[in-house]
């Protein structure tokens, strides 16, 4: 069927307190990869799974803006699954105004690295530009900041090395204060959404993006403060790192501070409605391809490399869209 608003996806999930998965893709196989999980997945459990599939700024740079776009446009129309276009993190205008004119039916304004009231300012304009063709804003407070912004590479390679407790402890030495400081603040939310006009909501609540091990517990209750002072739908950044749901906190040996959760928890309790992942899918479709390259180095058909690289991102995807149905 043909690309849906992001809203029609949103609004009923919001509703419902469940979950939309929202994934970046960088190729055609990690495209196909989402729509078949999806697909897989709503027979599994019965029921129609809705999917949001992401292009970075920088992800329709390297497929080509029309290449990429029209590459999401043609697999969701041949598809039953409900499938909305984000353009994710764009922090240009220029950007969103391309969005547009390929057919995006939603765009991530990301302002935070602005000062307050030029985000403010920029989210609306982004807002009202949007509107004319009747496109969403998600709009981002607070900063949801990146591994990189703490770690070297060396460092975070050695970080994935650890026992996960420890990672996290190592985590939460040199980034945790940071990270607090820049969650959103409850008492800015109702002037930030009445003031930028936006429909979805990314407000920081602890998360970090590009850990790529499902470790990383989140403010909850900073999410339910912020909760508290809106009825728009949530977004959670930076979910490849944080811990998917309370059994593999206790699995991986993981003890939450007060007010600390999970996924899951952002999910039922914090209003959470629509989950952006990307780094480990990402790493999974590397990692798929390199196993099975070194499984058969004189391989010379890109297929039989590209085929299990997809397969790995789409077994990663169905991961989030059972936690997402309820079902993990
Ligand atoms: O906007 C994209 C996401 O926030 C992805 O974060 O790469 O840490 O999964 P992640
Ligand atoms: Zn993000």
């Amino acid at each position: 069927m043909p690309l849906v608003n992001e809203r029609e996806l949103l609004l009923p999930a919001l509703k419902e307190r469940r979950a939309v998965g929202a994934f970046n893709a960088n190729n055609m196989e990690m495209v196909q990869a989402f729509i078949w999980a999806a697909e897989e997945t709503s027979k599994e459990i019965g029921r129609p799974v809705d999917l949001i599939i992401q292009l970075s700024p920088g992800a329709s740079k390297y497929a080509g803006w029309a290449l990429g776009a029209g590459m999401v446009k043609i697999a969701a129309s041949e598809t039953d699954v409900r499938v909305a276009l984000n353009l994710d993190h764009a922090t240009e205008v220029d950007q969103v105004k391309k969005a547009l004119d390929m057919g995006f039916t939603a765009v991530l304004f990301d302002g935070s690295a602005l000062p307050f009231e030029e985000n403010v300012k920029l989210t609306r304009q982004v807002v009202e530009m949007c509107h004319q063709k009747g496109v969403p804003v998600e709009a981002e407070l607070g900063k949801i900041p990146k591994i990189e912004d703490y770690f070297s590479p060396a460092e975070i390679a050695n970080l994935r090395k650890l026992p996960a407790p420890e990672a996290v402890q190592a985590i939460r030495a040199k980034a945790g204060k940071s990270v607090e400081e820049l969650m959103a603040k409850p008492e800015d939310v109702e002037y930030f959404v009445s003031k930028t006009g936006c429909d979805f909501l990314a407000a920081a609540f602890g998360s970090i993006h590009g850990i790529w091990d499902d470790i990383w517990p989140v403010r909850v209750d900073r999410l339910v403060a912020i909760q508290n002072r809106t009825s728009l739908p949530l977004v959670s950044h930076g979910s490849s790192g944080i811990l998917m749901a309370p059994k593999d906190a206790r699995e991986k040996g993981i003890k939450l501070a007060k007010g600390e959760g999970t996924l899951l928890d952002a999910i039922q309790t914090g209003g959470v409605t629509k989950v952006n992942v990307a780094t480990i899918l990402s790493i999974s479709f590397i990692e798929g391809f390199v196993k099975a390259y070194q499984a058969n180095p004189s391989e010379k058909d890109f297929r039989k490399l590209g085929g299990p690289a997809r397969d790995r991102v789409k077994e990663k995807t169905k991961e989030y869209i059972r936690l997402f149905a309820g079902l993990a």
